[in-house]
C-alpha cells in the first residue's frame, strides 16, 4: 500500500483515523495511581469490573482510544506507585471483546517481550477486536523493573536501535507468508512464520513516546502515532516536528497525540481545589525515585512548590487540564487549532469525572465541531 491507499484504507477501517476531529481516549486505567503520583482520597477501584466499567463507557461516549501502561514494578514511595497493574495484552484482549469501536491497546517493552509472542498476541487481539487493536511500543527505563527479568537498560540510543530491529521483525511476521530468518545486529532468528495475519492492514496501529531524538527519530520511521508530552500549549509547534521529519525523511504520516489529566468541575474554584488534593497528597519519594529512574537530575526539584514538579506529580510532566467544561473545551480547541490529533485521558476517579465528562463536555466539543 502507498502512502495514499494507506490513508484511505485507514480512514475506513481505523477508529482512530476517523472523521472525528480531535480523538479522544482513555490512559493509564489498568494501573494503580495512573499517572498520577499521589495519595489523594479516591473512589477509584483497581477491579477489573470498575476498568471495564470506565473502558465500555468511554466506548460508549464514541472515544477512539483505550491506552494502559506497561508496568511491572512499583516506585516505592508511600504509595508504591503504579505498583498494583493488569499486564497489558490480557487486558487488551479481554477489554476488546467486551467493546464495540473503541481501539484497545497493549504496551510493549522490546526487551522484555520476545517479537515473535509479540506479533502473535497482537495478531490475536486485532482477531478479537476484529481490527481495533493497537500497540505502544516502549524501550523501557526503569532498570529496576528489568532486573525482575534479569535484563539490564541499554545505553539510550541504543535502545530504539534494538527497537528498530525488534520491530522489524514483528512487522515482517504480520506480513510476510513465507518461512524466513532474520539475521540482524541483536536479534537472530531462524524460520519464522506467523498465521493468521493481523485484522488490520499491513498491520495494528503502532504508537510510541519517545521524546528525545533518538525517540523521535524511531517515531517518524516507524510508528503511526507519537505521543508527545506538552508542559505547554506552545510545545505542540515543537512536537509537530515529528511529523515534517516523517513526511520529509520517510515519506510516512505521523499523527501527534499527548496525554492530560483533566480535573474538570462546575466552576474554576472548585477545580482548582481538586487539583490542589492531588498536589497536597503528593507522594514525592515516588517522583523522585521515578524521575531518577527516567534519568531526570530530580535533586533541583523542590516538591511542591517547583511548577515542573506538580507537573510531573500530576501528569509525569505533561500540562494539566484544570477548569470549568468551557474552559477545559477552550484548551482542546487551542491543541486542536494548533495541530493535535488527538489527546488521552486521565483522572482522580475516571468512572465519575468520565460520566460528568460524558454530561457536561462531550455536548459543548459537539458545538466546537471537534465531536460530531
Ligand atoms: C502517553 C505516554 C505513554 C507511555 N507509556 C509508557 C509505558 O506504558 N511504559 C513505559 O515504561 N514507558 C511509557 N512511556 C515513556 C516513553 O515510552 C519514553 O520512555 C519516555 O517518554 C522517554 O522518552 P525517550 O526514550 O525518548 O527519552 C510513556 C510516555 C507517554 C508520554
Amino acid at each position: 500500500m502507498n502512502r495514499e491507499q494507506l490513508r484511505a484504507y485507514r480512514a475506513e477501517h481505523v477508529p482512530l483515523f476517523n472523521s472525528q476531529k480531535l480523538k479522544l481516549g482513555v490512559f493509564a486505567l489498568n494501573c494503580s495511581g495512573g499517572s498520577i503520583i499521589t495519595n489523594f482520597p479516591t473512589d477509584r477501584q483497581m477491579t477489573w469490573d470498575y476498568n471495564k466499567s470506565v473502558i465500555q463507557l468511554a466506548d460508549r461516549m464514541g472515544m477512539e482510544v483505550a491506552l494502559p501502561i506497561g508496568r511491572f514494578k512499583g516506585q516505592g514511595g508511600s504509595s508504591n506507585h503504579n505498583g498494583n497493574s493488569y499486564e497489558v495484552y490480557t487486558w487488551a484482549a479481554a477489554m476488546a471483546a467486551a467493546t464495540e469501536n473503541i481501539m484497545c491497546f497493549a504496551t510493549s517493552h522490546v526487551a522484555l517481550t520476545h517479537p515473535v509472542i509479540a506479533a502473535k498476541q497482537a495478531a490475536t487481539i486485532d482477531h478479537i477486536s476484529n481490527g481495533r487493536f493497537g500497540l505502544n511500543v516502549v524501550m523501557g527505563w526503569f532498570a529496576q523493573e528489568m532486573a525482575m527479568f534479569n535484563v539490564a537498560l541499554r545505553e539510550h540510543d541504543d535502545r530504539y536501535r534494538y527497537g528498530d530491529e525488534w520491530l522489524t521483525v514483528v512487522k515482517r511476521l504480520w506480513s510476510d507468508d513465507s518461512v524466513f530468518d532474520f539475521e540482524g545486529e541483536y536479534l537472530k532468528l531462524k524460520g519464522l512464520e506467523a498465521q493468521p495475519k493481523p485484522i488490520q492492514r499491513p498491520g495494528p496501529i503502532l504508537v510510541n513516546a519517545g521524546t528525545s531524538p533518538a525517540g523521535v527519530d524511531f517515531s517518524a520511521r516507524n510508528v503511526d502515532v507519537c505521543f508527545g508530552s506538552p508542559a505547554k500549549p506552545e510545545d505542540i509547534d515543537r512536537l509537530l516536528a515529528v511529523r515534517t521529519i516523517a513526511d520529509q525523511k520517510f515519506n510516512r504520516d505521523v499523527a501527534l497525540m499527548c496525554s492530560a489529566l483533566v480535573v474538570c468541575r462546575d466552576t474554576e474554584a472548585e477545580a482548582q481545589s481538586a487539583y490542589q488534593e492531588i498536589l497536597d497528597n503528593g507522594d514525592w519519594d515516588a517522583a523522585h525515585s521515578m524521575l531518577a529512574a527516567l534519568g531526570v537530575q530530580s535533586g533541583s526539584f523542590k516538591e511542591g512548590h517547583d511548577e515542573r514538579m506538580k507537573r510531573f506529580v500530576a501528569g509525569y510532566g505533561t500540562r494539566p487540564l484544570v477548569g470549568t467544561p468551557e474552559q477545559i473545551v477552550d484548551m482542546l480547541i487551542d491543541y486542536s487549532n494548533r495541530g493535535l490529533h488527538g489527546i488521552v485521558f486521565y483522572f482522580k476517579d475516571y468512572l465519575a469525572e468520565l460520566t460528568y465528562f460524558s454530561e457536561k463536555v462531550m455536548p459543548l466539543l459537539k458545538q466546537a465541531g471537534l465531536r460530531h
